[in-house]
């Protein structure tokens, strides 16, 4: 496998599954990654942290447990599955920004009070399936966490991409910069 093939196959599970709604939200699956990519984009951070934005929410492909899990109380652990089945091909400075943002969320409600009457309605409905804002304890824990600052951001940018009938990029524009990130096949 090359890591073109990585960035193909990545692409083609968009294509199969990524018209999906994105859990409660307006827009597809597709829509949500590319918007949230944009805005990484947008703020000019590092291709790994823009990488990581748009695949955030993979985990979310690979599974079926339908996109209503949250209402239904189920908490699905997209941001384990997505960044362990990433691991394959990516390094932390990919991975963990993913596996870490949904504890960002929980960070972010815990020392931003605006942070959490900003989010919308199916975002606060996981948020209580997630656990709620963090402890002063888990605070804490969580800065000392390698990428932490990033999955802040990955959790900032996770947050305007629900726009609906926004114009966006193709998926597959970003075929060259998925392979660049790829450190092993
Ligand atoms: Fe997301």
């Amino acid at each position: 496998m090359t890591p073109d093939d990585v960035a193909e196959q990545i692409i083609a599970l968009f294509r199969r599954r990524g018209d999906d709604l994105y859990g409660g939200e307006q827009v597809s699956q597709t829509e949500h990654a590319v918007q949230c990519a944009m805005a990484a984009d947008q703020a000019g951070v590092p291709d790994s942290l823009v990488v990581a934005t748009l695949l955030h929410d993979v985990g979310h492909l690979l599974q079926s447990v339908g996109e209503d899990a949250a209402e239904r109380g189920i908490d699905a652990v997209h941001e384990q599955l997505g960044a362990e089945w990433l691991e394959m091909w990516f390094g932390p400075e990919v991975t963990e920004p993913i596996r870490l943002h949904v504890p960002a969320k929980r960070y972010l409600c815990a020392v931003e009070p605006d942070y959490l009457a900003g989010l919308s309605r199916a975002s606060l409905t996981s948020l209580r399936v997630q656990g709620g804002p963090m402890s002063a304890k888990e605070r804490a824990a969580f800065e000392d966490v390698p990428f932490c600052a990033e999955a802040v951001m990955l959790r900032r940018f996770d947050d305007v991409g629900k726009v609906k009938g926004m114009p966006i990029r193709s998926i597959a524009d970003y075929h060259d910069r998925i392979a660049a990130q790829v450190r092993r096949v």
